[in-house]
């Protein structure tokens, strides 16, 4: 399966914080955003991918992230000259993706907890997969409503009046029909081609696979400064408590074999001494004393 992640948009929300970096590259506690849905797609064993993002701000994430090799991994990067919806990540990557599946994930969604991600993926074998969270506030996404036997029966973007607490988070699985489905989307009445359109299809379909997360399983928002500190927090205290990282791409390639521990090694004498290296460092030592060999 190839990945994508979306990392365009305007960002409004974080304005002034967004006024010159772009939402995606704001730190989350301890590294930038889209650290953590890189990571959720390394840690699926995913290794190549597409990054989308605005004209103004890709040369940004291709100073940081490169051509990926230092992870084991091979990014693309491909332009959205206008933030014109989820959905049209589809036609931006349309030769990227040619016939794989793909999964896409959004460049702002913060996840811990479980491998509910690996697992989907490795399991996937055609049609749609996306997921459902229990939150509070559902009006402020896709809303899956579910039967008696917790199938799907609908899925509605932004509802006035939800029919369920449960959200689609940002990431999604797809066969390749994805590609042709986005092609027929139209603009909503907010003018973008929406997310939701393709999963109604896949649904009309018979083809929409919803997969509950757990209670455990933490899903964060960092669209508002308010929700941005949240999940810094969030992060800063599970990391502080089990000494394990949220999010950290060099830990999730060499967990995958992505890199070799002589790789790993090599990375790591190429930063600068700070917390993260430490970090990194000591996972090494760890895995060492696990009896998975040294470089
Ligand atoms: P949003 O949070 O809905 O939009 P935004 O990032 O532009 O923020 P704001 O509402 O504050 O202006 O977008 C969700 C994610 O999808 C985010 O990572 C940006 C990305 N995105 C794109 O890359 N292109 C798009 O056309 C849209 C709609 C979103």
């Amino acid at each position: 399966m190839k990945g994508i992640v979306l990392a365009g948009g305007v960002g409004s929300r974080l304005y002034p914080l967004t006024d010159v970096v772009s939402k995606q590259l704001q730190p989350v506690y301890d590294k930038p955003m889209v650290y953590y849905p890189l990571t959720v797609l390394i840690a699926s064993g995913i290794r190549e991918i597409c990054l989308i993002s605005s004209p103004a701000q890709l040369p940004n994430f291709e100073r940081l992230l490169g051509d990926g090799r230092k992870w084991g991994i091979e990014i693309e990067y491909r332009e959205q000259s206008k933030p014109e919806g989820i959905a049209q990540a589809f036609l931006i990557a349309d030769s990227f993706i040619r016939d794989h599946p793909v999964a896409l994930i959004l460049g702002d969604n913060v996840f811990s907890g479980g491998d509910a991600f690996p697992r989907a993926v490795a399991a996937f074998e055609s049609g749609a997969t996306v997921f459902a969270y229990h939150v509070r506030n559902p009006e402020r996404y896709g809303v899956v409503e579910f039967d008696s036997e917790f199938r799907p029966v609908s899925i509605v973007e932004k509802p006035r009046r939800p029919k369920s607490n449960y959200a689609v988070p940002g990431v999604y699985l797809y066969d390749n029909q994805v590609v042709e489905i986005a092609k027929k989307v139209q603009p909503s009445e907010r003018g973008e081609l929406e997310i939701t359109d393709i999963h109604q299809t896949y649904l009309a379909r018979g083809q929409l696979c919803v997969e509950r997360l757990s209670r455990g399983f933490a899903w964060l928002d960092a669209g508002t400064s308010t929700s941005l500190h949240e999940a810094s927090s969030y992060v800063g205290t599970i990391e502080k408590r089990q000494g394990i990282k949220i999010g950290c791409p060099e830990e999730a390639a060499l967990v995958r074999n992505f890199l070799t521990r002589a790789q790993f090694d090599a990375l790591i004498e190429e930063m600068p001494d700070c917390e993260y290296r430490s970090y990194l460092k000591n996972v090494a030592a760890e895995m060492e004393r696990m009896g998975h060999g040294a470089a």
